[in-house]
């Protein structure tokens, strides 16, 4: 095992063994997909299928967001999918600030190890965990250097289902990320230094 892998399995461990919110009711459905991603998606807390198959993002939303990767020719493999509270709430409930709280240094921590070029945000929750002054009816599809990420919020599939408005925005909001990747990567194939456009932010890393 590489030593990238050995950290990331260590770190879910750490998470498996800690006394998180939601522990006992729900599995730890901890992210998939490649360690060496570029791109890294994440939404807001596994639902009903995600618990049942420990998996993230596998029931209605899921293959929306599976739809919208082959859109823009990018296979599920080769990015990063995870959520910022990683066991399913009750009924589906918003996260509490407790569990969004108790979960995000582990996300931190997942975030250092992957080491992605670009961070996808989904819905607002995970984007208030970058930006927490940011609205996302008014914010989403606008990148933002956090620390070396780019950072870009988007709706969260599930609420496109809800409305086809949204979806339209999101598939638009989709279409912009190969572009927003490819000028980063032009920009420097090593990150930019530390510029983060909102100083609430700048201690987030
Ligand atoms: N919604 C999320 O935010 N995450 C999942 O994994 C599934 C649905």
């Amino acid at each position: 095992m590489s030593s990238k892998a050995e950290a990331l399995e260590k770190l879910k461990q750490e998470m498996e063994a800690d006394h998180l919110p939601l522990k006992g009711e729900a599995n730890l459905v901890f992210g998939e997909g490649s360690m060496d991603a570029d791109v890294m998606f994440i939404g807001e807390a596994p639902g009903f299928h995600e618990d049942k198959l420990v998996r993230p993002f596998v029931g209605q939303a899921g293959k929306l967001l599976d739809k919208l990767l082959i859109m823009v020719g990018w296979p599920r493999e080769r990015v990063y999918i995870t959520n910022i509270v990683k066991r399913r709430p009750p009924e589906n409930r918003d996260p509490l600030p407790e569990e969004l709280d108790a979960y995000t240094p582990y996300l931190t921590r997942q975030i250092k190890l992957i080491n992605p070029k670009m961070i996808v945000t989904l819905g607002r929750f995970s984007m208030n965990y970058f930006l927490p002054l940011a609205k996302i009816s008014r914010d989403k599809g606008r990148a933002v250097n956090i620390d070396g990420y780019v950072v870009v919020p988007v709706y969260h599939p599930a609420a496109a289902l809800r409305s086809g408005a949204m979806m339209k925005e999101l598939e638009n909001d989709f279409r912009k990320l190969p572009r927003l990747l490819a000028d980063f990567s032009v920009v420097s194939d090593k990150k930019p230094e530390k510029e983060t456009k909102q100083p609430a932010q700048a201690a987030l890393f």
